[in-house]
């Protein structure tokens, strides 16, 4: 049957407000639960069983300062019991318990013990807790730019799980520069998180125990891992196709794709532009405009939309990698029908941040990273990063105050959304390559077939998270400035990270 579509309002989740803790400084400390809690999808679904940071789903967004430190204790009050299809055969589960719970904040500057290591999972009360937990409290310092970070499950083997359940929030950093730049605020902000997900009949979440019947990914046995999971239907802050009423002025969205397996070319039905003022890691040097924006899972973007020219009218905003008769192009829809407040004084500025300060000659490693296919012992597909598994030695060892060149060189017949913790970094450029010859050279010739091109006009910003197309060699650049410890790099296709697409990273004080 089908969903009626923008019947239901987009709703803002709440900002989490501290907790008085005698440990902490005033108003630095937070306490969130996560439970299991009912959920209204749409206005015509029954409730659904979800699982959200303190109850809700989106979690509440959490606000932090610059440089002001926080302290987030997450507690788990999950049930015992996952209502959906675990498969123990994957990386780290063995007889693990079924329910287990990590936190970690996608794109911060933090310390290793407080970045919300996959291995870093605990249960209900601490009972039994992963061979990297070290702390209740998550510290986070802060020490960066104004940017649109999330929160979300992290846990070994159980990350497209847990955030499929519910478990993703917001984390926006805010400074004094944003302040002096008068962008649209308060009511005139939203964060928009974008998933998709499918429903049961009786309106429970529908996620696969095993791949579809015309997949070539076997089926060892149910519960299997999928190797991708699209939705049946869009959801932007918890709700189905919502809408939203504009006043005719201009606004801010902090747009977050946070599915599980799908990318996003966003667009404005009308073609109206996005004024991209900052990505991933914070704010532009400028701002850009451009009509459309494709997100892969877990990428951000920064933009203000003027409605001021379209009074009346309503806006969808589509994802035009789908066509026309696809449900799934349409996503949410603009009403510019509430009548103007006020006059409209915010600012699209001409400058927004300082340029971003990385240079090639700089860099000391160049690491070279094929991605690649191969099968697990199940004779499932798998994708793999330089061939190894994730509990194979770690071979990415960047020495504290250095700054690198990675480059994925993409193998596989997709695109992979890869994502490094801890750091913030800049897209030098995507080349096209000859995979027949790299991969029947074992690696060891790189052919290009194409020159050099640069990032797209959406992702010429800090970025924590890049798009390693099929076929190309996609290199970043980063400082390894801050922090020594244990952190990972992995594909953000959460399927994939769930299956091995993940490696560790050490950060040492010498040279390794
Ligand atoms: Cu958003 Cu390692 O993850
Ligand atoms: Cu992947």
């Amino acid at each position: 049957k089908t969903v009626p579509k923008f019947v239901t309002p987009l709703s803002k989740p709440p900002v989490v407000t501290p907790t008085p803790h005698p440990d902490y400084p005033a108003n630095s400390y937070l306490e969130i639960t996560m439970k299991e809690t009912k959920h209204r999808f749409h206005r015509d679904f029954p409730l659904t069983t979800v699982w959200g940071y303190n109850g809700l789903y989106p979690g509440p967004t959490i606000e932090a300062r610059k440089d002001k430190k926080i302290y987030v204790k997450y507690v788990n009050r999950l049930p015992k019991k996952h209502f959906l299809p675990i498969d123990r055969s994957l990386h780290g589960v063995g007889d693990s318990p079924e329910v287990r719970s990590v936190v970690h904040l996608h794109g911060a500057n933090v310390f290793w013990e407080s970045d919300g290591h996959p291995e870093a999972w605990y249960t209900q009360n601490y009972e039994y807790t992963g061979p990297k937990f070290r702390r209740k409290v998550h510290e986070y310092t802060n020490h960066q730019p104004a940017a649109t970070l999330w929160y979300h499950d992290h846990t070994m083997a159980m990350t497209r799980l847990n955030v499929y359940a519910g478990l993703a929030g917001f984390y926006i950093i805010r400074d004094a520069l944003e302040e002096q730049l008068n962008l649209p605020k308060g009511g005139y902000e939203y964060p928009l998180l974008l998933q998709d997900k499918s429903f049961n009949e009786d309106g429970s979440l529908f996620y696969p125990d095993k791949p579809p019947e015309d997949s070539p990914f076997p089926t060892p046995f149910i519960p299997t891992i999928v190797p991708f999971f699209n939705g049946d239907l869009m959801v932007v802050n918890g709700k189905v196709w919502p809408y939203l009423n504009v006043e005719p002025r201009k606004y801010r969205f902090r747009i977050l794709n946070g599915s599980n397996s799908s990318t996003y070319n966003i667009q404005l039905e009308n073609n109206a532009p996005f004024y991209l003022i900052g990505t991933d890691g914070g704010f532009l040097e400028a701002p850009v405009e451009v009509t459309s924006i494709e997100l892969m899972p877990a990428e951000r973007v920064d933009v203000i939309v003027d409605f001021a020219p379209f009074k009346g009218q309503k806006i969808k905003l589509l994802n035009t990698l789908f066509s026309e008769e696809e449900p799934k192009r349409e996503i949410m829809e603009f009403r510019v029908t509430k009548p103007l407040k006020g006059k409209d004084t915010s600012e699209i500025p001409t400058r927004l941040a300082e340029d971003m300060e990385l240079h090639e000659h700089l860099a000391s490693t160049t690491r070279k990273l094929p991605l690649s296919t191969g099968t697990d012992k199940y004779g499932r597909i798998m994708m793999m990063l330089d061939g190894r598994m994730y509990h194979d030695p770690c071979t990415e060892s960047p020495s504290l105050d250095s700054i690198e060149i990675w480059e994925f060189i993409n193998t596989t017949p997709i695109s992979h959304p890869m994502h490094i913790h801890l750091v913030q970094f800049k897209i030098l450029n995507r080349q096209p390559f000859n995979v027949e010859m790299y991969q029947e050279s074992g690696g060891k010739i790189l052919e290009f077939t194409g020159n050099p091109e640069p990032p797209r006009d959406f992702e010429k910003g800090w970025k924590d998270t890049v798009k390693a197309p099929s076929g190309m060699v996609t290199r970043v650049i980063m400082h390894w400035k801050e922090h020594t410890g244990n952190y990972i790099w992995h594909c953000h296709l959460l399927e994939h990270e769930d299956h091995d697409m993940m490696r560790p990273i050490r950060i040492t004080e010498n040279a390794s």
